[in-house]
């Protein structure tokens, strides 16, 4: 069984974007597709990025923790609120951290916002610095518009029917790329 971490970066009180986080996890687990974890930032609660954490002289466990979990996973979903128009300094100060982790992962994007617009501004300045770290960054994407209406405090969607029609399109699209970045490079 195939391993993906679901990363949430929101660290606000009230937070919306985690209930797509729980519905991923749910959706994959029922379905048998993939074990998965949620990689809660909130709970991790990391300080301000200071340094990459293979130059840390005495990094935080929780640190080596999260690095752990992202090199063991097969994949990788990123949920990503919009803020401004870019994604929250919670979501780059984990990925600055690591370095070679992300190197040929495959990450899916669902990009998040209460608004009409699904928060897609973020999906050119995230998929950017994914590409730079060498990450294999899926094409289709998740945006979720309207994140209070499409899901409850539970991440259970409003409409069920649409939602898993969508998130097994996504998820596919994940799981194939999973399978891809499995074959040997070319010499
Ligand atoms: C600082 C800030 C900036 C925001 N900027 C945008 C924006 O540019 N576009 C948008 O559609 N929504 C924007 N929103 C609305 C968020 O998409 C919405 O609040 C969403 O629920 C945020 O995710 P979260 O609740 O998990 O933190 C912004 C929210 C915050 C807190």
């Amino acid at each position: 069984m195939k391993k993906i971490a679901i990363i949430s970066p929101s660290v606000r009180r009230g937070r919306k974007s985690h209930r797509v986080a729980l519905w991923f996890k749910s959706y994959l687990e029922e379905n048998n597709l993939a074990e998965s974890e949620i990689l809660d930032m909130a709970e991790y609660r990391f300080p301000l990025f200071d340094e990459r954490l293979k130059k840390q002289e005495n990094p935080l466990p929780e640190a080596q923790k999260f690095a752990g979990k992202i090199s063991s996973a097969d994949g990788v979903i990123i949920i990503s609120p919009e803020y401004n128009g870019g994604y929250p300094a919670s979501l780059k100060n984990v990925i600055d951290l690591l370095t070679d982790e992300w190197r040929d992962m495959p990450v899916a994007i669902s990009p998040v916002s209460d608004g009409p617009f699904g928060g897609t501004q973020v999906i050119t300045s995230l998929q950017f610095t994914l590409w730079k770290m060498g990450a294999w960054t899926v094409p289709t994407m998740f945006p979720v518009p309207r994140v209070s209406e499409a899901f409850n405090e539970e991440g259970l969607p409003a409409d069920p029917e649409s939602m898993s029609k969508r998130t097994a399109r996504f998820t596919g699209e994940l799981l194939r790329c999973i399978m891809a970045s499995e074959l040997p490079a070319e010499d």
